[in-house]
């Protein structure tokens, strides 16, 4: 992997209505493994997450709790950036959708595809769910009702300007087949190809004459833009965008923009439709990841069924430590390397460094982290079959060689496990003798040989690294 790429990972920005759980976490920290990875890698990195604050859910939300919507959503923000905060999330940007900037460069940009005519006035006559902020048709209805929300959706009839999302169907749709925009797994691209060819793309109400809290179009101010329409805009706006279609930052496009499957309609629909009206390359990727079921549905906020304990659980899972105070011995040569020969541990390692970053490349991290356990479950056969301890009490010789085999594989396992678990790797590597900051910041492919643990390693006792969860 060349040290020269650019890795762009963006989430959702989450409703802020309400205190973030589970849920919202799982995308979060999905996201903050791969930007770890990235900048591990090299790469020039940057993670974006935020919140979505506009709307007509938003309003309802804070006049139920008796603040003004800023009011309202300035006090959950705060909780958002303090969960992520505890988790240790790398986020390298934080958008709010009522930030100034986001709602300049978002007139900017809905008055560009007005005055390129994809913007013109209507009227809209339909369903609406304001659990999700979207438009609903019959079939999207189960026994009358929102599957996600489980509420009947609103008539709607209102006049409003309508953004012509069905000018982009053919090109989209060609686009999606071929994965030039790459929808992944591959399940949900089939899901959002048969979405083209039996529904397909009809134009869409893009405004709202009664809802007051949103931006303000700025060649009508009696209408707000559709709350989906400007916060798909965050994408851009969150990396510095000011909504010149011709001055687009250089991180774009997103290499990966993650999601649950919720929302990968409207984000396979209306937010590549709109990049094209302007003239912006699309992201390249989309990640659709399932939902976190409580009783067989999704963990919702709007649901109400949310378990915000992942935080407090989140917040115990810290590390510990490991015990092997014991001076190690490596091959400082060639001759001497030979000798050792088969007594090296490292078959496999380049291997499974491979596998690791291919996975992680891909977004299989559950794959990446069964390398990284697989490891773990090798070296601990490994300690089980040599018995060190039983080694140095009889004066062994090899006792040395085994344990600078075990020290410098458990270097390996901190490095693969840095993007999932950074304080355990902390730890280990700390332990081990070593300078965290100056290990993580190494160039990964000069560091993943084997044999750099320096013979003179004298490791460091600890607590135990992963506490039993009864007794924390
Ligand atoms: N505000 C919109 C997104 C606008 S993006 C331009 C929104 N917000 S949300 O708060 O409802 O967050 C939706 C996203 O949060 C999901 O797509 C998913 O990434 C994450 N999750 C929320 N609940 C989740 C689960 N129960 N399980 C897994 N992911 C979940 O939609």
């Amino acid at each position: 992997m060349s040290s020269k790429n650019k890795f762009y990972v963006v989430t959702p920005i989450y409703y802020a209505n309400a205190d973030p759980h589970i849920g919202s976490t799982y995308t979060t920290l999905a996201a903050d493994v791969l930007a770890r990875f990235h900048r591990m890698v090299g790469d020039k990195t940057f993670f974006l997450t935020g919140t979505d604050e506009h709307g007509a859910k938003i309003a309802e939300y804070a006049k139920r709790a008796g603040k003004s919507p800023q009011e309202f959503t300035d006090e959950l923000v705060a909780k958002f950036e303090l969960v992520w905060d505890n988790l240790a999330i790398t986020n390298d940007g934080f958008i709010r959708t009522t930030d100034k900037r986001h709602i300049k460069a978002s007139q900017k940009a809905l008055q560009h595809l007005y005055d390129k005519g994809f913007i013109y006035k209507g009227e809209y006559k339909g369903l609406y769910c304001v659990g999700c902020e979207q438009y609903k048709t019959e079939k999207d209805l189960v026994d009358g009702k929102c599957p996600d929300h489980g509420t009947e959706p609103e008539e709607m009839k209102e006049d409003c300007y309508m953004f012509k999302l069905s000018a982009f169907q053919d090109e989209l749709l060609k686009k999606i087949e071929g994965d030039e925009f790459k929808i992944r797994p591959k399940t949900r691209k089939n899901e959002v190809l048969s979405f083209y060819k039996n529904n397909g793309l009809a134009d869409i109400a893009c405004s709202r004459k009664n809802i007051k809290w949103g931006i303000e179009l700025p060649w009508d101010r009696e209408h707000t833009a559709y709350v989906w329409m400007e916060a798909f805009l965050n994408y851009l706006t969150g990396i510095g965008w000011t909504g010149d279609p011709k001055k687009v930052p250089e991180m774009w496009p997103a290499d990966v923009q993650l999601m649950a499957k919720d929302i990968l309609r409207v984000h396979a629909s209306i937010w590549p439709a709109m990049l094209l009206a302007l003239e912006i390359p699309l992201p390249k990727k989309y990640f659709v990841h399932g939902y976190f079921l409580v009783d067989g549905q999704k963990m919702s906020k709007s649901i109400g069924n949310v378990i915000a304990r992942s935080i407090t659980l989140a917040d115990k899972m810290r590390l510990a430590g490991l015990s092997i105070p014991v001076c190690v011995e490596r091959p400082d040569t060639e001759e001497k390397l030979k000798k050792w020969g088969g007594r090296i541990l490292n078959k496999d390692i380049n291997k499974n460094w491979k596998d690791y970053k291919n996975h992680m490349k891909n977004i299989e991290i559950d794959k990446a982290l069964e390398v990284v356990m697989n490891e773990q479950k090798y070296l601990d056969g490994y300690i089980t079959e040599h018995q060190p301890w039983v080694m140095i009490k009889e004066g062994n010789k090899d006792t040395g060689i085994i344990m600078y085999n075990i020290l410098e594989r458990l270097r390996h396992v901190a490095l693969m496990l840095f993007p999932f678990m950074p304080e355990v790797s902390e730890k280990i590597i700390t332990r081990l003798g070593l300078d965290f900051h100056e290990e993580i910041s190494k160039n990964l492919e000069d560091n993943i040989k084997f044999g750099l643990l320096k013979s003179d390693t004298k490791a460091q006792p600890g607590d135990s690294l992963f506490p039993r969860l009864d007794t924390i």
